[in-house]
């Protein structure tokens, strides 16, 4: 039985059965047959559950670059490895095979070397979607040093919190972006931020942009001179199977970011392996994930996952709405796309403008449509089914985590029947688990519980960066032994899951996870707020917008309110970013608490959802009587 490639129904239940009964034996044919590596392991499952510590192929050397690179070259050298769309389409897409992307690679790894990078190392990567960042990603992992990608989109505080966290000794940016028809000043934002970073030494300046930038003396050096000097030649470090690949940053409910730590053999095996069956990849397809590398998607479906099955994999620099809002479906017809991966906030707001903008394009080369980040409205999916499959090409809505490393729950395609917001069933090696309050485990169909999940799977994030209790404390404290998720699910009666979406205090905004601490504390640094507490309420296109409940200082605040307004979404773009701004704010005389102190957000939802006839019983709360205030001043 082939268990690395999925064929059809009966197969998957076969394959899934098998992991379930024997996953070491399942994970080990699967990392022994299609994986190269430089020695062996010694045990496939290392689990302890009462310390959430868990490797996968211990005793094991491998590279994932030469995974992803070097084994291609005599096969596939001259194949497309990425195709490159430039944000302007009047610009030349850029196709770099496999023997390109190694001597880049490769060169790229000798300029990281010759500036005292070595294995362990961190080294932030704040780089637009062009082909540098995958490249400097790669270069990493050839040297061993671990990459820790920040958004471009982030501001210079999140971005400075990200590099003294992790301690990294390096920036890898470029001198600006482009996105649609502006230009965004990267390097003026990493100045900025590295005004509070003590560990850096060297940043590497990518040119794109050609605006006139700074350049620190010592400290900065554009990049091209010193690749082009770089020896082509750049033997793979050699790794253990748990040594870490990378850290990614993702917001908790409370306190600051979280560094999830991603190890070398279990990751490697996991993205290749969901990316393969997914996607139902085939070596003539040419897959486009519009995700951003910055986020996790990029990390193992831009990158990882398609490289090492030997893929072309698209990387689009711009948004979907420059020049106009046809640019993906033109991308699609160019480039003859067979796989595309989106978010629902981008097929809803696509789904908005006139369907000219599809109709007039030729997408008859899609075979495969991907959604993922949040869960996809009823309405989304069938316009994306309708307008962009025509019906004929499966949907996969793939459930996944920054945590879980790849896809957990999704379709196969041709195999899974699909029904719209449902993502399905487990991929093989992944046993889920619905839970009840008194942490019970639901048995059973048509059922709603906290969804966690029950057995280590390869590609699971091994600790969070510096704090390990913090790992214990978030995942595996809630639920004993499982691994919790923070998601709510529901089990229909033949056993295909639907994610009702997070339990906790993270919001999805336009498929960004955003918890309610940070922000908060954002804005309550304005001189003129005292306490603040955000909610989530439903929104047409990014799916949920924030609502912001501000107690302001001087409760006779004269100063004009929408300046105020103004002035806290300002504040919020300098401390994370743009994407974290408030859609509505809410001047407020208190905030509804429990008698321990702690701000009911189930009563804020309600007002927010516009639900205030619907709070139950409230009489428990510390301060009933200001419930009343907050809904007659609800927007
Ligand atoms: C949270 C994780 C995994 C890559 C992007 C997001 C939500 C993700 C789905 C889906 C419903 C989804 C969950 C999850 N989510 N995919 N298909 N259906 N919800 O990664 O930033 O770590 O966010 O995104 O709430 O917990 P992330």
């Amino acid at each position: 039985m082939n268990l690395y490639h999925i064929q059809n129904l009966e197969h998957y239940f076969q394959v899934y059965r098998h992991s379930v009964d024997q996953p070491e034996q399942f994970w080990e044919q699967i990392a022994k047959k299609n994986f190269v590596w430089q020695k062996p392991w010694n045990t496939v499952l290392n689990w302890n559950s009462d310390t959430a510590e868990v490797r996968w192929f211990e005793g094991a050397q491998l590279n994932i670059t030469e995974n992803c690179i070097d084994r291609h070259l005599e096969t596939r050298g001259d194949k497309t490895a990425i195709l490159f769309e430039p944000n302007n389409p009047k610009d030349p897409a850029e196709h770099i095979t496999y023997k390109e992307l190694h001597t880049r690679v490769c060169k790229f790894a000798n300029v990281l070397k010759d500036k005292g990078i070595k294995k362990g190392d961190r080294i932030c990567i704040y780089l637009p979607m062009i082909p540098e960042l995958a490249i400097a990603v790669l270069a990493c992992a050839r040297i061993g040093a671990i990459h820790s990608v920040v958004f471009a989109g982030f501001s210079a505080t999140a971005l400075s919190t990200r590099i003294n966290d992790a301690k990294c000794s390096m920036v890898i940016t470029s001198d600006g972006s482009f996105r649609g028809s502006k230009t965004i000043d990267l390097k003026g934002i990493v100045d900025e931020a590295l005004e509070e970073t003590p560990t850096i030494e060297n940043v590497l300046v990518v040119k794109r942009i050609h605006s006139d930038i700074m350049i620190k003396e010592g400290r900065d050096h554009w990049v091209q001179p010193l690749v082009d000097a770089a020896s082509a030649h750049c033997p793979i470090e050699l790794m253990d199977a748990e040594d870490p690949l990378f850290i990614l940053y993702t917001s908790g409910s409370t306190g600051k970011p979280k560094g999830m730590v991603h190890t070398t053999a279990g990751y490697m095996v996991y993205s290749a392996y969901t990316f393969k069956n997914v996607f139902q990849y085939e070596e003539e397809d040419i897959y486009w994930c519009t995700a951003d590398i910055g986020w996790i998607t990029g990390h193992s479906y831009i990158v990882y996952g398609p490289l090492a099955n030997g893929a072309t994999t698209v990387m689009y620099e711009g948004v979907p709405s420059y020049p106009d809002w046809g640019r993906f479906w033109e991308i699609v017809q160019k480039h003859k796309i067979t796989q595309f991966y989106t978010a629902p906030t981008a097929i809803r707001a696509l789904a908005k403008e006139n369907l000219e903008f599809v109709e007039i394009y030729n997408l008859t080369s899609l075979k495969v449509l991907g959604t993922v980040g949040e869960p996809i409205n009823e309405e989304a999916w069938h316009w994306y089914n309708d307008n962009i499959g025509k019906k004929r090409s499966p949907i996969v809505d793939t459930w996944w985590q920054t945590e879980t490393g790849g896809i957990m729950i999704s379709p196969i395609p041709f195999a899974t029947p699909t029904i719209p917001t449902f993502a399905t069933l487990p991929l093989p090696g992944i046993q889920p688990a619905l839970m009840d309050e008194h942490g019970k485990e639901i048995e059973g169909n048509q059922v709603d519980g906290r969804l966690c999940v029950k057995f280590p799977w390869p590609s699971m994030a091994r600790t969070i960066w510096g704090n390990h209790q913090r790992y214990i404390d978030t995942y595996f404290s809630a639920f004993a032994k499982k691994y919790f998720t923070g998601d709510g699910a529901f089990r229909d009666a033949t056993g295909y899951y639907r994610i009702t979406g997070r339990v906790d205090d993270v919001i999805i905004v336009s498929g960004h996870n955003l918890g309610t601490a940070p922000i908060e504390d954002a804005i309550n640094e304005h001189p003129a707020v005292a306490e603040s507490a955000i909610v989530g309420f439903p929104h047409d296109i990014k799916g949920n917008a924030l609502y912001g409940y501000v107690i302001l200082k001087e409760t006779g605040e004269t100063r004009n309110h929408d300046n105020l307004r103004k002035e806290i979404n300002q504040v919020i773009t300098e401390k994370i970013g743009p994407i974290a701004k408030l859609d509505k704010i809410q001047f407020t005389i208190g905030l509804p608490k429990t008698r321990s102190g702690k701000i009911m957000r189930r009563i804020l939802r309600k007002i927010a959802h516009g639900e205030s006839d619907q709070l139950g019983d409230i009489s428990t709360l510390l301060n009933p009587e200001v419930v009343e205030a907050v809904i007659q001043e609800a927007l």
